[in-house]
């Protein structure tokens, strides 16, 4: 056995985020398969956690939202998440860079029934959402960007592309355990985190805002946008 070397802050964390999701987090199996799927597979274990999930699918429903698009899909966790909150007239779009993770998350759609519910597009986030762009898709109520963070700050003028008034952006991982404060980083995920939020205050098609989350995968945060114009 591996020891323990977790701090007793990120223990507590870990057993809080079990507790809420025991007490409020309904257990949906096709969701936890596919999360023991991508862990089988081996995919990184950076998924959002189940607190999380389903605070995206309440998001996606109290915003409304018919339209969702999702950046970065991993193994399709959080995407089943949110098309749980999507009526069955939604639909979703997800954007995935690596084959081993896209067939691990079309699995876990086809298990789940969400095959038709759900588009995948496998290649560069930043390409697809260019072709995207070209082909007229229709703008999406609700965006997810969870992938590679130092491209956040190029994603965001496409993501503004695809959307309208009402658009609700939701951005993970804004904090990195605080890193985000260190203006002297030369990390690029800390200086495409640190532009991005920069440029979501900055933008004015858009109202934002961030909050810090601790929890089982340590102190991280998220920032909401809603695209006013
Ligand atoms: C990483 C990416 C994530 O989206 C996340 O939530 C946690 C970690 C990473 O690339 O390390
Ligand atoms: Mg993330």
């Amino acid at each position: 056995m591996t020891e323990d070397t977790s701090t007793p802050s990120q223990r507590l964390w870990t057993e809080v985020d079990q507790y809420l999701s025991a007490a409020m987090v309904p257990p949906v199996a096709a969701i936890e398969q596919a999360l023991a799927d991508a862990e089988a597979a081996g995919l990184p274990p950076i998924n959002i956690e189940a607190n999380q999930g389903r605070f995206l699918e309440l998001l996606v429903r109290m915003s409304g939202a018919k339209r969702v698009l999702e950046i970065g899909t991993l193994g399709g966790y959080s995407t089943l998440w949110m098309a749980r909150g999507l009526g069955e007239d939604g639909q979703l779009v997800t954007l995935e860079l690596e084959k081993a993770c896209a067939d691990v998350a079309q699995a876990n759609f086809q298990r789940a029934g969400a095959q038709e519910q759900i588009q995948l597009r496998l290649g560069p986030a930043l390409d697809s959402l260019q072709a995207m762009i070209a082909e007229g898709e229709a703008p999406f109520d609700f965006i997810f960007l969870d992938a590679d963070k130092e491209n956040y700050p190029n994603y965001l003028p496409l993501i503004m592309q695809l959307s309208q008034a009402g658009t609700v952006l939701v951005a993970d991982n804004v904090v990195r355990g605080g890193q985000v404060i260190d203006q002297s980083s030369t990390e690029a995920n800390v200086i495409g985190t640190r532009r991005f939020n920069q440029m979501l205050g900055e933008n004015p098609r858009l109202d934002a805002t961030a909050l810090q989350v601790v929890g089982a995968k340590g102190h991280d945060g998220l920032a909401f946008a809603l695209v006013t114009a």
